[in-house]
Order: structure tokens, then sequence, then C-alpha cells
């Protein structure tokens, strides 16, 4: 570490030794793979915490984050790797099929329960209460998960730039929002009845997944995109897991399954259901 470094000081980009090791270490830590063409991306997004904690370059930062002690440091940096794009109503193909398709056919009286696994900033699961809420005559229930605290933090309070919304159906606008004034002018925020029937919390797909118990619909969408096959496997072999029989799971359009071993029936595009 060094006492005072100007930006013209440091490196703007990790050597390409050195994007091999973040590599590695992001790999490992959350399944993600850095293309080599993500070196760029990976300088911008860790620049503002080399200067922060004063590192002379990446190399040096890299070691500092692998020290026992600075574990924080390490949780920042891999949440910088993490990209959180999203926004309510996303893919609407999977809402539809929810009110359309699945919802109709619930058996009375049995809980219908949803995980809405890489939840990002929670556009996604408040989308998928709302609907429940409007279409579900039987109790139901949804968790939401993700990998990065600060998105969790964000998608708890339920505050939005209403940009994010502009798929959201006025309707579900009205019922389930708050429309911000003054300094909130621009902003709107999910209403507290809506907030308290999602619970957000920490998971790590990489992880076991086997004692969250079992789901009959399971949201995974436009995360399995930024892993390689093997972790892929791994993850879908899991979620297999947590799907009730007849479950589904739906993915991003722009994923697939295909060249992965498991037990889905396809029945639209995005959409699989779970086989016995
Ligand atoms: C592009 S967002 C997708 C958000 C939402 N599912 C959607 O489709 O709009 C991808 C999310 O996956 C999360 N993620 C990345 N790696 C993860 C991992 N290993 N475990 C859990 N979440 C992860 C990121 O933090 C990010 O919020």
């Amino acid at each position: 570490m060094q006492g005072s470094l100007t930006m013209n000081e440091l490196e703007i980009l990790p050597s390409e030794e050195v994007f091999i090791l973040f590599q590695k270490l992001v790999h490992s830590k959350l399944g993600i793979h850095l293309a080599k063409q993500k070196r760029m991306m990976l300088g911008h997004r860790l620049f503002k915490r080399v200067k922060y904690i004063k590192a002379s370059g990446f190399s040096d930062y890299f070691r500092y984050i692998n020290k026992p002690e600075n574990t924080n440091e390490l949780e920042i940096a891999l949440e910088l790797m993490t990209t959180n794009e999203t926004f309510f109503f996303r893919e609407h193909k999977h809402f539809d099929y929810m009110v359309d398709t699945l919802l109709p056919k619930i058996k009375p009286n049995k809980e219908f329960k949803v995980w809405c696994a890489a939840s990002s900033s929670g556009e996604e699961p408040y989308s998928i209460a709302m609907v429940l809420n409007e279409h579900c005559h039987t109790p139901w229930s949804v968790i939401a998960s993700d990998v990065n605290k600060s998105v969790l933090n964000h998608a708890r309070k339920g505050i939005y730039v209403d940009d994010r919304a502009k798929l959201l159906p006025d309707s579900y606008k009205k019922q389930y929002c708050t429309k911000g004034i003054k300094e909130f002018e621009g902003y709107m925020r999910v209403k507290p009845e809506l907030r308290k029937r999602v619970d957000f919390f920490c998971f790590n797909l990489l992880d076991d997944m086997a004692a969250l118990g079992k789901f009959d619909l399971i949201f995974i969408r436009n995360v399995m995109i930024y892993f390689d096959d093997n972790t892929r496997q791994k993850i879908i072999s899991g979620l297999q897991h947590c799907l009730n029989e007849d479950g589904h799971l739906f993915i991003s359009h722009s994923e697939t399954l295909h060249g992965l071993e498991h037990n889905f029936e396809l029945k639209q595009p995005a959409i699989y259901r779970h086989l016995k």
C-alpha cells in the first residue's frame, strides 16, 4: 500500500496475468466466467476500489482482498463483478404463462411456492408477487435470493426509478406502488403490504440448495449466461431437487438448457416442467 497516489500513477487495466488471477477468483467464488475480453470491464469496475484502499495497482489489490482480515473488501470486489440489470415484468411471456396456464390448475388449499433465484434489486420477485396476489386463489409465498447483499438491501427498501417500471401495468402500479413526490419525484415505492410478502435472503447458487425446500415454480433468469457449462449443469441438477413433481422452471429467453442433462420437459421457449 502506498501513501497517496494520483490517478495517473495507477494502472487503469490489470495486466493479462493479473486478470487471470481475478478470473479464477470470480469463477471459484461466484461461478461467473469472465471471458478475456472482460479485462477492460474488470478494470473499470474495480479501479475506484484500488484507489480507495490506496493499493499500488490491481496486483496489489488482488493480494489485499485475499488476506483473511480483508473479507469485507473481497465481498465488495465480488459484488462489483456481478451484473444486476433487471426491471419489472421483464420477459412478460413468463407472467402470461403463470396467469393463463399454471395458476388456474393449482389444487385448492395447496400453498403455491415460488423461488426467485438471482433476484437482483427486487423488480422480478415483486412482479411475481403482484401476479400471485391478483391471480392465485390458494395461499402463496415468494422467496427471493441473490449473492449480492447490496442489491438485496435495495430490494428490501423497494424504491425504484420510474424507468424500471415501464412495463408495469398501470393498474398494478396504482394498487401496489406509491408515487414519489418532492425529493422523490421520478421514483416509486412498492407498498409495504407487498414488500412484506417477499422474503429476500443472500444465497450463492454454487451452494447446496437442498435445505431451501421444494417449490412449485423457480425463476432463474439472466444469470446462467454468466456461467460455464459445468457450473450450469451443477445448478440445474440442484434446482431439480428443489422442484415439486410437475413444478416449473423459468429461464431467460436468451438462455437454454440445451447440452445439459436434466429431467425437464420443454413446454414453451424458456419454460420447463419438472418430470418425476
Ligand atoms: C442480470 S441479473 C438478473 C436479475 C433478474 N433475474 C432478471 O432476469 O431481471 C443477475 C443477478 O445474478 C446474481 N448472481 C450472479 N452470480 C450469482 C451466484 N453465484 N449466486 C447467486 N446470484 C448470483 C447477480 O448478483 C445479479 O443480481
